[in-house]
């Protein structure tokens, strides 16, 4: 693997390393749950064993006899503290004895050790009033309603045109079904809360998201005002919408930490994780693609189901990316939302787009096999113009760029497009590829900026650090604007006492913090400005737009500079500080207002009236599988993506390797098995969980198409978080279906499938 970051090619930034590099691999880094705080206690769950009934009795003897046991936070003990909000992982936090879902949370013990509240909380014993689960699609009793409406993640199922007559008419067609299983995260920092009060004011060390959103739910559980309640998450070890949602925990331990009078943490561990945590729901595709025997697609419907829980209708509906994807003529989408016996699903990286995006693109490499045309051709010819469901264009959309950058650097003119003609040895060669598509969106943002008159800059900002390189980027956005070196900008993030940010979901934090931090810095510029351009000030007569900020100085038109250390002379004060709210086009007037309150809005996407905006990407794999075993192994990867400005190709890099990895694992490794018995799930944790390591990666590349987009948001950033991983898993079937001339429609693909 190529360990270099990509040379900033136009509209790209210097490859810096991470400010927080450093800290992270020499141990400094303090996440929550490491943090020493005296005179702390431990809490363990207990989880209920049963996916569906009712708590009928608790017995708590036992658990009571441990020694160092200190308290026991059940049922009754939440009652006066608001349940928690839709989307939580579960609606329930101790507030009644129904129980939705297997591994439910029953019970906190706690404790002098961590050893004592673990033996304790095993010692809690439940009698249950038993009823039969449902557990997924197939199983009997599932509630099957329509998906668009029930949550903002799915407006609307789109349509366009008439797809019945138009693919009844098409002389070549698809009608095919696809399905993704349930996923689980599994970051490395596990899941946790520590709870302490000082008086009435509340602070919680967790690994978070959306400091500011957490603050203000946790508060109108709590029912305290949110100015008495501080949210602290400076380093998080692997998010990726695990971490969003503030689940039922929270509450509980801070409960259980003002009834002891004394701090309280909570770890919960792999296991219980599965339950007590969101995931990534199974879904289910049906997709029918009609089109002409030139290759123009002509009709284009897709289906999707979604597991949910029964207490929460947590939607995806990715058939709003997937209906724009091309120049389909006409579209139809329907997705249902199927309720069973399961704990709430929730956010994985890139929610939507991972399942619809697959089985999408599985599709159309089905449809350029069946037309007899090469796939990189088949997209080209159904490049839209405008997206088919408004008719709007795209804000930029360099697909066919990303498509060709890839394909030269992967030598897709090598491949044989024969299947099974491939191959080395014993081993079988196939080569695919597929789109990758994520949104762009942007939401309000606050942030203060401080220059001091030493040329010192403090950025901060309430986002959250959460691998990408944000704390990085925001540093760099300051240090470009105020011209001042990288290593006098601290930036402080992941603490909601300050300015604040929306969720770090969606890939928004970049371009939201980024066009935040921008304003601040060109507040503190327009003021040396004015003070350096002042009358018989070095700068006088310079107009502020010519000047130009680096290296310590305000450069003027003509080569007539000053230093910024002496404009601070002119002006007679230490720092300049300056706070600044980023709205984004099409926000509300209420939206600010919104954000303080933890409720961000998200513009952008296919949501703005003049145009949608997207990043776009192409992937290549070549997959390699045994001829006697049908051991599969991907060789190699090249991804191309065009997303706008890139603030720092090292940071961009890394974020579209680490999804392509991760698009990997969805191909070849990850699957959440349920006991379609207990609705339970069974390999719940690492050793049967599985995940991509090193061995399974070996050449990776990113190619990093330049691209300028200015609709999107002031820093001209579209964001990538969430782009690398999709469409990985489709190229990998692309791949394998080359190879051997199996068409693999439901992931994972594993050896059982390629016999
Ligand atoms: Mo992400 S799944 O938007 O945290």
């Amino acid at each position: 693997m190529d360990a270099a970051a990509p040379k900033p090619r136009e509209n790209q930034g210097e490859p810096l390393p991470r400010v927080d590099a450093r800290l992270k691999v020499t141990g400094q880094a303090g996440y929550p749950a490491d943090l020493p705080t005296a005179n702390i206690a431990y809490g363990a769950l207990a989880t209920s064993s049963i996916a569906k009934g009712r708590v009928t009795k608790l017995h708590l003897d036992e658990a009571r006899a441990v020694p160092g046991l200190l308290d026991i936070v059940t049922y009754g003990d939440m009652d006066r503290v608001d349940r928690p909000k839709f989307g939580n992982g579960s609606a329930t936090s101790l507030h009644e004895r129904t129980i939705f879902h297997d591994g439910q949370i029953i019970a906190l013990a706690v404790a002098e050790t961590f050893e004592a509240a673990e033996e304790a909380a095993q010692l809690i014993r439940a009698e249950y009033e038993e009823e039969k689960p449902t557990a997924s699609f197939d199983s009997p009793g599932t509630k099957t309603v329509p998906a668009a409406g029930k949550s903002p993640m799915l407006k609307e199922d789109v349509k366009a045109g008439d797809f019945d007559a138009a693919y009844a008419a098409a002389p070549v067609k698809i009608d095919a079904r696809y399905s993704t299983p349930t996923q689980h995260h599994n970051p490395i920092e596990l899941f946790s809360t520590t709870a302490l009060w000082q008086g009435d004011q509340l602070i919680v060390h967790e690994p978070s998201q959306n400091v500011t959103g957490w603050k203000v739910e946790l508060a109108r559980q709590l029912k305290l005002d949110p100015t008495n309640v501080r949210i602290l998450s400076p380093f998080i070890g692997g998010a990726f919408g695990s971490k969003g949602p503030m689940t039922p925990r929270t509450a509980i331990v801070a409960v259980a930490a003002k009834r002891l009078g004394r701090p309280v943490r909570c770890v919960t561990s792999r296991m219980q994780a599965f339950g007590t945590q969101t995931y990534r729901a199974e879904t289910r595709h049906r997709i029918r693609i009609g089109a002409g025997r030139d290759g123009h697609i002509t009709a284009f419907a897709h289906e999707g189901w979604e597991m949910t829980s029964r207490t929460d209708a947590y939607v995806v509906g990715g058939t709003s990316a997937t209906g724009r994807m091309y120049d389909y003529g006409s579209v139809l989408t329907h997705v249902s939302l199927v309720e069973a016996d399961r704990n709430t699903p929730g956010y994985m990286r890139s929610p939507p787009e991972t399942p619809y995006v697959y089985a999408l693109e599985n599709a159309m490499d089905e449809m350029a096999v069946a037309l007899g045309m090469d796939p990189v051709e088949f997209r080209r010819i159904n490049e839209p113009k405008t997206e088919p469901i408004g008719k709007k264009p795209f804000s930029s959309r360099s697909l066919i760029q990303c498509y060709e950058q890839a394909a030269d650097a992967f030598g897709w003119t090598k491949r044989d497009p024969k299947i099974g003609a491939m191959r080395d040895g014993d081993w079988l060669v196939g080569m695919g590829c597929a789109t990758a598509i994520y949104p762009t969106a942007a939401a309000p943002c606050a942030a203060r900026v401080r220059l001091t008159s030493d040329g010192d800059v403090r950025v901060q900002c309430g986002s959250h650090e959460i691998g990408t390189g944000v704390r990085t980027v925001a540093g760099q956005m300051a240090s470009e604007r105020l011209g001042v070196p990288i290593d006098k900008v601290n930036v402080e993030m992941g603490d909601s006492s300050l300015p604040p940010a929306p969720v770090s979901g969606g890939s928004i934090s970049t371009a939201s913090v980024c066009s935040a931090v921008l304003k601040a810095c060109d507040a503190i510029r327009a003021k040396l400005a004015a003070a350096a351009t002042s009358e018989g000030a070095p700068l006088a007569g310079s107009h502020n737009e010519e000047l130009d900020f680096a290296d310590g100085k305000i450069g003027a038109k003509g080569g007539a500079s000053a230093k910024i250390e002496d404009v601070f002379k002119i002006m007679q004060v230490g720092a300049i500080d300056e706070y600044a709210e980023f709205a984004p086009k099409g926000a509300t007037p209420g939206a600010l207002k919104k954000l303080y309150a933890g409720l961000p809005e998200f513009h952008g996407g296919d949501q703005d009236e003049d145009s949608v905006k997207y990043a776009f990407g192409a992937e290549f794999v070549e997959v390699r599988i045994n001829r006697h075993t049908r051991e599969i192994r991907v060789p190699r990867i090249v991804g191309a993506f065009a997303a706008g400005r890139i603030m720092n190709t090292r940071t961009a890099r890394s974020q579209l390797m680490g999804g392509m990895i991760w698009g990997i694992g969805q191909a070849l490794h990850e699957a959440t098995e349920v006991d379609q018995r207990y609705a339970r799930y069974v390999n719940r944790d690492l050793q049967d969980y599985l995940v991509p390591v090193n061995a399974d990666i070996k050449d990776l590349q990113v190619i990093l198409v330049p691209e300028v987009d200015h609709a999107v948001n002031p820093a001209g950033v579209k964001g990538l978080g969430e782009l690398g991983n999709v469409g990985t898993a489709a190229a990998v079937a692309s791949a394998v279906y080359h190879a051997i001339g199996k068409r693999i429609r439901d992931l994972p693909i594993r050896i059982d499938q390629l016999i």
